[in-house]
């Protein structure tokens, strides 16, 4: 695909509100060049931004770890979301822009300049950010559950940096495409990380477990929501290592993403988990997943 061929989406770049064919950066951006940059996905519900805070505030953690400054507040980025959702949801000619679900794509690479690998100080930041419909899971995954294969963490050892680097991740999902499978679960010296692109969660015996919040995930913004949702649900909850024999042993395993919300995983490399179909404590955390989302509707603060 060529830039010309890129559909007419809008997006944000520097300061301006252009479309993607229209946005171009420098062949020196470090982005580029090094993968130098961070990046934030947010779900949005009509629009509605759902858990912006908490994006930023992730946002605003991988940045300092990088020493990247923030270009903007957290009232500028709502701004630029807010934007680009209008102008997406008005293209879109939807009868009711509020039915429109997207995607809010935030990008901040260090900048432009010669390369060299150190963290060159006092460059402007690149900033770029996009929105586009919402892809969810379809009824078909939610009803009957995703498989997934399993593969070693090959990835580097600060995966709770929302980094753009992402050769790890790409090369991850890509075994589960490469095996017909919907996501790859990854395990490091034995131990259950992540997948390419979510979180991972096991119940047993109707206790969810998840990975601790340590370098070797990326903390979803659901993992605290998980937490919120498992109290009200009265699930109980652990956070702690797991072994490759304990989720290969499961009653249920849930992936969680901004898009994927929370989805049952009902295939491991081929052999069923639990009894092979989606199980309660699935049921009960997409139905606190959905609450939740109403919920912040209703509290939105104005666009
Ligand atoms: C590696 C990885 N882990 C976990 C997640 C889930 O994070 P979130 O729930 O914030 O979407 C993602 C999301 O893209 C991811 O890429």
């Amino acid at each position: 695909m060529s830039y010309a061929d890129l559909p007419r989406l809008p997006c944000y770049l520097n300061g301006d509100y252009t479309v993607l064919p229209e946005a171009k950066v420098s062949v020196m951006d470090r982005g580029f060049i090094f993968g130098d940059g961070v990046y934030e996905v947010i779900p949005a519900y009509g629009s509605c931004l759902f858990r912006f805070e908490q994006h930023m505030a992730r946002l605003e953690r991988s940045l300092a770890e990088l020493r990247i400054p923030n270009p903007h507040t957290r009232a500028q980025w709502h701004e630029i979301a807010a934007r680009l959702m209008a102008a997406y949801a008005k293209d879109s000619g939807a009868p009711d822009p509020e039915k429109v679900d997207q995607m809010v794509y935030l990008q901040v690479t260090r900048g432009v300049a010669l390369r060299e690998h150190a963290m060159l100080p006092g460059l402007t930041p690149t900033v770029f950010a996009m929105t586009n419909l919402m892809k969810q899971p379809t009824t078909a995954q939610r009803a009957q559950g995703v498989a997934c294969v399993t593969a070693d963490d090959f990835r580097w050892q600060k995966a709770h940096i929302k980094s753009t680097s992402l050769l790890g991740g790409v090369m991850a999902r890509q075994i589960s495409v490469d095996a017909g499978a919907d996501e790859t679960i990854l395990f490091r010296d034995g131990w259950l990380s992540e997948a390419a692109a979510s979180n991972v969660w096991i119940v047993k015996g109707g206790v969810l477990l998840g990975p601790p919040r340590d370098h070797l995930v990326l903390e979803g913004i659901r993992y605290a929501l998980l937490e919120e949702i498992c109290q009200v649900q009265g699930i109980p909850m652990a956070l702690r290592r797991i072994s490759r024999a304990e989720v290969l042993a499961a009653d249920e395993v849930l992936l969680s993403s901004s898009t994927k919300e929370v989805l049952p995983v009902t295939r491991i490399d081929g052999e069923a988990v639990g009894d092979g179909q989606p199980g309660t404590v699935y049921d009960l955390l997409y139905a606190g997943y959905q609450a939740a989302k109403l919920q912040a509707r209703l509290r939105r603060p104005p666009l």
